[in-house]
């Protein structure tokens, strides 16, 4: 049996069709346009979503037995604030993740209602990108959309939502709206209360496993497939791409430098991080994970090559910087091109290169990209290593992970062992895992993962060269701190 894995990213939609078995038999990528309306706003609109998935659908099944495919679910964008009026039609473009216009509503959240209640609600405190900081934004600033508003989603959750009918949601993603309980998997009637909505405006909470429905019928004809095929209510693109890279249970690491870059552990108990610098959210394999997020990541390469060198070749730019020259490098690079989420919770922090000096060469100023978003997945990892979490390896996925350079950058920089997959398709895999979970193809995620995640190489840090950035770390390390208010001006 065959099924559908639809990941909803940033700046596109990839759709993978998988066997049972794990084999991929087909994967369509198509984009969709994001808007930058105002300086740290961030918005896309969720009709274009919708449009690209369906055409993506179209063309990933075109040539291949639609009777077969048993089953469909999504990994998603996470955070993002998706509203309909009381005709289901979309009240004003998505407010996505790594959105920082919610500065003053974090600090009402954070400061007056108390980053200690929040806590205690959420297992999480308010940061700019998170769901609750926006509705507030809305209730402030557009309250003639707030007040229209007669279900909130999240993003892959729309795609759900027209696809079956269902007003749905995952713990996984629920978690990433500071509305909900993520330790008992249920809507926070006090943060409801807070922000003023109501419970009937929230979607009704599944496991990601679980299915909600079935594809709606003038839906399956169009596409050609069968009105019983099943659709999982999906995760949040870090929990499935977690599942798509076989990271479930006790202290698994997974690091996807994709737009965002994410350190998740995942964790069999409730774990909150006492300063909230990780959040901890439900995991899609019924149990809970720690997850630092970084907004910016392979996109700081992606600007740097495109905006900046104005090349597509990527590969070519990296070939130059060899083994010879790693942790030698003197310029440094901070990667907050949208403000920085985990762990310096600052929208206003901004992204500069440092060091540069008369021989400073265009492959050093890449090479201080690469490692400048390794160094903030350190960050986020030595919050975890603090809190007596041992992470011996992690897997990798997202864009980032193809290029080998970057790898061995990574390796050295957190000195663990990082394992490659055959598929740095994460999320997608995830969800068609998902799918065939709710399809009942395996009795468990456990077996399913066993039989359908591939490690296609494992690379080891080298000791001298991660001992040398071990003392670029400290210096990288220091920056922050000493720009913070330069950037809180500059930002102003
Ligand atoms: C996670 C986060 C990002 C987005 C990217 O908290 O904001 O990883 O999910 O799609």
């Amino acid at each position: 049996m065959n099924y559908i894995g639809v990941d909803l990213g940033t700046s596109s939609v990839k759709l993978l069709l998988m066997e049972h078995t794990g084999k991929i038999l087909n994967s369509v990528s198509r984009e969709y346009p994001i808007y930058f309306p105002k300086p740290a706003w961030s918005e896309q609109n969720p009709e274009d979503w919708y449009k690209e998935t369906i055409l993506g659908i179209k063309e990933l099944i075109k040539d291949f037995d639609k009777t077969s495919i048993k089953g469909l679910s999504f990994g998603g964008q996470m955070h993002g604030l998706v509203i309909l009026d009381e005709k289901d039609e979309v009240i004003r473009p998505a407010i996505l993740w790594n959105d920082a216009r919610t500065g003053k509503e974090c600090d009402y959240l954070n400061n007056e209602i108390g980053k200690d209640k929040l806590s205690k609600y959420t297992a999480n405190i308010a940061f700019a990108g998170f769901t609750a900081p926006k509705l507030l934004w809305l209730r402030n600033n557009e309250p003639e959309n707030f007040n229209k508003i007669k279900k909130i989603m999240l993003p892959k959750d729309y795609l759900a939502y027209k696809l079956t009918g269902t007003f749905s949601t995952d713990v996984s993603d629920a978690s990433g709206t500071l509305l909900f309980d993520v330790k008992n998997r249920t809507w926070s009637k006090e943060m409801l209360d807070i922000c003023g909505i109501k419970l009937e405006q929230m979607p009704k909470i599944f496991e990601s496993y679980e299915a909600i429905g079935c594809l709606k019928a003038e839906l399956a004809s169009e596409l050609g497939l069968s009105s019983d095929l099943v659709v999982a209510a999906g995760a949040g693109d870090n929990a499935a791409a977690a599942i798509g890279t076989g990271t479930i249970g006790e202290g698994k690491c997974n690091i996807s430098i994709g737009t965002s870059g994410t350190v998740f552990i995942s964790s069999k108990s409730f774990k909150v991080d006492p300063n909230n610098a990780l959040h901890s959210f439900d995991h899609a394999d019924g149990a809970y994970h720690l997850m630092g997020c970084m907004l910016s990541a392979a996109s700081c390469n992606m600007w740097w090559m495109d905006n900046v060198l104005n090349t597509k070749e990527y590969s070519k730019e990296q070939e130059d910087i060899d083994d010879s020259k790693l942790a030698k490098n003197h310029v440094y690079f901070l990667p907050y091109l949208m403000g920085e989420r985990s762990p310096h919770n600052d929208p206003k922090a901004r992204a500069c290169f440092i060091g540069m000096t008369m021989d400073t060469t265009r492959a050093d100023m890449t090479q201080a990209v690469l490692e400048g978003v390794a160094f903030g997945l350190r960050d986020s990892l030595e919050i975890a290593r603090k809190e007596g979490l041992v992470i011996p390896e992690t897997k990798l996925c997202g864009g980032g992970a193809k290029s080998e350079l970057w790898c061995k950058i990574l390796a050295n920089v957190l000195n663990i062992r990082v394992a490659k997959l055959e598929s740095e398709e994460g999320p997608s895999m995830g969800a068609c895992i998902l799918a065939m979970i709710a399809c009942k193809e395996y009795e468990s995620l456990e077996e399913a993962v066993s039989k359908i995640v591939k490690l296609s190489k494992t690379i080891e840090p080298d000791e001298d060269i991660a001992k040398a950035y071990e003392l670029r770390y400290k210096e990288f390390k220091e920056l922050y701190p000493a720009l913070k208010d330069s950037f809180n001006s500059i930002g102003a």
